[in-house]
């Protein structure tokens, strides 16, 4: 290891610190290993190296590749096992397409259903969020390819991504936003972690010597590399001090820039450089290698993949409602209205973008299965069609679907408009003209079945109206024929959400704290995020957390309880007529707590009338509470309640249990928290204080601050910015501005600080134009 560094020139170690190009680590001329990375994290985003000069922001440009149900789908399946062999089936493309190192997983907590980005995380739980990263970590590196686990941390929203200041004390971070990671980093030891945009207590997130050395490495016992988000590394010499080990992508020279004007007097940057720089060879060693000589899309089993696309699809989506109606009578007749069912929604827009080879939609899938189908467009599938000229013909269809009494499938769902990256929703509202053209089928007395699309929480409104609501979530390019399993009944529904369906936007514990125009986002709502909050504040929501239901039922008895060896087992009978799964939830209350949190749970096939014995292992944390005077989890003795559940509120069998001091010890692991640790005080304090950040204006803009917040000042900077809009609009081929791949590059010119945009345009930004127009801005 040494040897390669001594290999190296002061200039080649500076270089080491910023990637080459888009998606590679430096190789110094070939004297030291690189690596090669690509999104993530549902399915590869592999650009080529031509379309990547020649249209770098156009993301939708990439390979044909297998995409999977996203994160907060495969989240809904509580499954494991998938989870792993997500991972593992994703590698092996990327296997076949020469990436060592995929960008992915997401594991930041949902604070809000609003949140642009929400589909590609977890879940509002850390426990959920964390133990199902570890699983996909564990699945994907198991063959040779390391992961980026995604985005560290408090990336909480879209909006002013790359300014915005999140403001959290260390209970609620410790326990809520860091612990995913936590979770991750512990048990599956990820190839990097991609540090976020976004600023923590009043310093950028990647600046942070409090998160990227003290707790990371130093707490948690990281060993990987540390790698920036995209234009994420604001000012190279506070980056790497911070600790740092790779900013991405290529600045054209200029961090280098940045640190030769310190090098040779700050022997702080050359010791952090010297190490950063041997973790990045170390990393190269390790991970390059797990692909192929030469990329070769004709290895990958797109077969096998897309059948394992469609196996995970039908276990993650959710039947919220069904009074009967569902599984539909084989081979029978129904009407189907809306475009979702043709032209269907199965992912997001942004960087997890990815380019499939078709596959056949709704109406296709429940074809093949033998029925007959009566189709009406109703709305189109074009996203920005909201012209109601379908209506008639679907009114029309709805009429004689009730007067033959036969179901109507209603497709819906969030169009690329209202999630995608680089912004947030208003509300959590189904686009009108579904809501409007739905409203009025109800209103004829049809039997509506709802078949429903989006990656976050949704406003279903319709719930009392309709006979049945199947939610799938954003699943993959197998959608349509996961929805003709489902339906069909061939594969019985056994998703259950993984977060809260609030009755409004309004209900959310961090209502009118979220994503403002400031950058300054106090998290006032503490640990009461998501169900904790429901749970504790006793507020009615349109499903509960852990909530989905099944073509069959489930009895639970015999529950069993080890303190010591942290185990919870019961008997799970399948007393309903149908094969199904269950997802079991175990959640911990400990006497005198407003909530209950989850703390472990297993899923189970069951035959008809067969019964298990499910042992379910509890987290490691389950009898601890974060003590900010240790500034660690510590255990946490007393009475506290066990709840098995199979939802948040539905809690079927539950047994009070007195934990001593020693019992909430724990086994000790490698897992557990590092009891060795001696934290820092004056970090912590010096990052749990004084934790807002001051905005810039005239007269004191900086290279960290951005176009939009200058153009409200300058007039000068006004017309720059109106100018590279045009300029990004034409370039585009003539998309138009709502479009999600249009809108996530305007979002970032904007919002992005002048350095990152360095970086980002591929040297078209320079750091002699950004010198000018901060000049300018403060003029
Ligand atoms: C996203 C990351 C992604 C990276 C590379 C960023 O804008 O936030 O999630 O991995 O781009 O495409």
């Amino acid at each position: 290891m040494a040897d390669y560094l001594t290999q190296l020139s002061d200039e080649e170690r500076m270089r080491l610190f910023n990637g080459v190009g888009s998606w590679n680590s430096y190789d110094a001329g070939g004297k030291i290993p690189s690596f090669s990375m690509s999104d993530g994290p549902h399915g590869l985003r592999k650009q080529d190296a031509i379309q990547e000069t020649e249209h770098y922001a156009d993301l939708n440009r990439s390979r044909v590749a297998t995409c999977f149900p996203t994160s907060s789908c495969m989240a809904a399946s509580w499954d494991k096992s998938l989870l792993s062999e997500l991972g593992k089936t994703i590698a092996e493309e990327a296997q076949c397409q020469q990436v060592d190192v995929v960008l992915g997983p997401g594991t930041n907590i949902k604070r809000s259903p609003l949140c642009g980005r929400n589909f590609e995380y977890f879940s509002e739980d850390p426990y959920l969020a964390g133990t199902l990263a570890a699983e996909y970590i564990n699945g994907m590196q198991a063959l040779g390819i390391g992961t980026s686990l995604k985005h560290f941390t408090c990336n909480n929203q879209e909006k002013r991504r790359q300014t915005s200041n999140s403001i959290v004390n260390e209970k609620t971070l410790s326990e809520i936003y860091l612990r995913p990671f936590e979770i991750a980093v512990r048990k599956a030891q990820p190839a990097s972690i991609m540090v976020s945009y976004n600023k923590v207590n009043g310093e950028y997130a990647a600046a942070s010597k409090f998160l990227l050395t003290e707790v990371l490495r130093k707490k948690w016992g990281f060993k990987g590399i540390v790698i920036s988000d995209w234009g994420a590394c604001i000012g190279a010499v506070n980056c790497l001090k911070a600790g740092m080990s790779l900013a991405m992508p290529d600045s054209n020279g200029y961090f280098s820039h940045q640190l030769e004007k310190v090098y040779k007097d700050d022997e702080e940057v050359r010791t952090k450089l010297e190490e950063v720089n041997r973790l990045v060879i170390e990393a190269a060693q390790k991970w390059n290698g797990g692909h192929q000589q030469e990329a070769d899309n004709s290895k990958i089993d797109f077969v096998a993949h897309h059948k394992a696309a469609l196996r995970f699809a039908t276990n993650a989506a959710v039947l919220l409602k069904n009074d009967g109606v569902l599984p539909l009578p084989e081979k029978s007749k129904i009407t189907v209205i809306g475009g979702m069912a043709a032209t269907m929604k199965f992912q997001g827009g942004g960087s997890s973008h990815i380019t499939t080879a078709p596959h056949p939609n709704a109406l296709e899938s429940l074809k093949a299965l033998g029925y007959e189908i009566d189709f009406a467009e109703g709305y189109s599938g074009d996203i920005r069609d909201t012209s109601e000229h379908g209506f008639a013909q679907a009114i029309e269809a709805a009429k004689k679907a009730a007067a033959e009494k036969r179901p109507v499938l209603f497709f819906c769902g969030l169009t690329e408009e209202f999630e995608g990256e680089g912004f947030d929703r208003e509300n959590i509202a189904l686009p009108e003209v579904q809501t409007k053209l739905l409203d009025q089928i109800i209103a004829l007395g049809a039997d509506v079945i709802a078949v429903t699309f989006s990656g976050a929480p949704i406003d279903i409104y319709f719930a009392d109206k309709v006979r049945a609501v199947l939610h799938m979530y954003l699943c993959g390019e197998a959608c349509g024929e996961a929805c003709a399993e489902l339906l069909s009944g061939r594969v019985n529904p056994s998703g259950k959400i993984a977060e809260t369906f609030p009755f409004s936007e309004k209900d959310t514990p961090c209502y009118g704290n979220f994503a403002g125009e400031e950058d300054n986002i106090e998290y006032k709502e503490g640990s009461y995020v998501g169900y904790r909050y429901y749970e504790a504040k006793n507020i009615p929501v349109r499903y509960e957390f852990g909530f989905g239901l099944s073509y069959t039922t489930f009895e639970y008895s015999n529950l069993k309880v080890d303190v010591e060896k942290r185990e919870v087992s019961f008997d799970l009978k399948n007393t309903g007529a149908v094969k199904g799964a269950e997802a079991s939830q175990v959640y911990i209350q400990k006497e005198g707590a407003d909530y209950p949190e989850l703390r472990g749970f297993e899923k189970t096939l069951l035959e008809p009338g067969e019964t298990k014995r499910v042992t379910v292992n509890l987290d490691e944390n389950a009898f601890k509470t974060y003590d900010t005077t240790a500034h660690n989890f510590i255990p946490d003795a007393g009475e506290y309640t066990i709840k098995v559940g199979m939802s948040v509120r539905k809690i079927v069998l539950e047994q009070k249990v007195s934990v001593s001091a020693e019992q909430a010890v724990g086994q000790t692991s490698a897992n557990t928290e590092n009891t060795a640790y001696i934290p820092d005080l004056a970090l912590y304090d010096s990052f749990f204080t004084n934790t807002f950040y001051e905005q810039h204006h005239k007269g004191t803009f900086t290279s960290a601050d951005n176009l939009g917040d200058m153009a409200k000042e300058s007039f000068a900077v006004r017309v720059i910015l109106k100018i590279i809009n045009r300029i990004i609009l034409f370039s585009m081929r003539g998309k138009s501005k709502d479009d999600p791949s249009v809108k996530i590059v305007l979002s970032a010119i904007a919002e992005n600080p002048l350095e990152s945009l360095i970086s980002i345009t591929n040297g078209i930004f320079t750091e002699k134009l950004m010198s000018r127009i901060v000049r300018m801005a403060n003029r």
